[in-house]
């Protein structure tokens, strides 16, 4: 399997934090933000390792990680993005690295206490289709949510005003190769992106989504409160625990 990291984006809601950086090279607590998702790939047996940046300061990711000597790594993979088009639209840019292995996709700004490994076993033994990971969360209605029917999850719903439940669609998903196809698919919402979520409706629909709730807190880390709390929940238990 091979691993994913989004990065791209504006960080247009940390205006003026992301003026002349670009978000995931923000601090949180002790590290730059896109430590946090490397290592959690790492965690979980996934080496092999695309990062999809965009924006005036993509160069920044290279002097940064270089090949990833410091984390183990020998090699880091870079693309960039055009403009701000979707999650599932920096997703398009990664089918050649891809070559038809499965891939495990990680938001850049998404920060998690403990690891993926038994979700990222568990999608290796079921050999296709995809899988998202949930959350309980409060605030519902900032995030993609799912409608449940016990284990099944029946469709997904990005920021809805009235959420069918207390569940939060957390930014790492698994997919398998058709995942390309399905995004050529798709059409802009209405804030004018590729949405992940349409992407995750289109395997549930197909009857080829399963999905796992995370152990451990997760976060993302895009807006100035999500921000905040991610570096006092990192200062307090660490992140990406085995
Ligand atoms: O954090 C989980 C949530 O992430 C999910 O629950 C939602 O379903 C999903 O749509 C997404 O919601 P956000 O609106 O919070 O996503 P945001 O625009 O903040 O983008 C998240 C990351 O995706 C960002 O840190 C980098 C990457 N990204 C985003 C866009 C819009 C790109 O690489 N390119 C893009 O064009």
């Amino acid at each position: 399997m091979k691993g994913v990291i989004l990065a791209g984006g504006l960080g247009s809601r940390l205006h003026p934090l992301t003026k002349i950086t670009n978000k995931h090279l923000l601090p949180v607590h002790s590290e730059p933000m896109i430590y946090y998702p490397i290592k959690a790939l790492i965690n979980a047996g996934i080496e092999d390792i695309m990062i999809v940046t965009g924006g005036n300061s993509a160069g920044d990711f290279l002097r940064l990680l270089g090949n990833g000597k410091d984390f183990g790594l020998k090699h880091v993979n870079y693309t960039y993005q055009e403009g701000e088009g979707g999650i599932a639209d920096a997703l398009s840019l990664v089918e050649h690295f891809a070559d038809e292995e499965p891939i495990c996709v990680i938001l850049g700004d998404n920060l998690i206490e403990k690891n993926i490994r038994k979700a990222t076993d568990e999608y290796r033994a079921q050999g296709g289709g995809a899988k998202i990971m949930l959350k309980r969360v409060h605030d519902p209605e900032r995030f993609g949510v799912p409608e449940l029917d016990g284990d099944k999850v029946l469709n997904i719903e990005e920021k809805p005003k009235a959420p069918k439940s207390d569940f939060a669609v957390i930014g790492i998903y698994f997919y398998d190769n058709s995942v390309f196809d399905v995004i050529r698919t798709l059409v802009p919402s209405g804030r004018g992106e590729l949405e992940i979520t349409d992407v995750n409706n289109h395997y549930i629909r197909r009857g080829e989504m399963t999905w796992n709730e995370l152990d451990g807190w997760w976060t993302d880390a895009g807006t100035f409160e999500s921000l905040l709390r991610a570096s006092n929940l990192v200062a307090e238990t660490g992140a990406n625990n085995l």
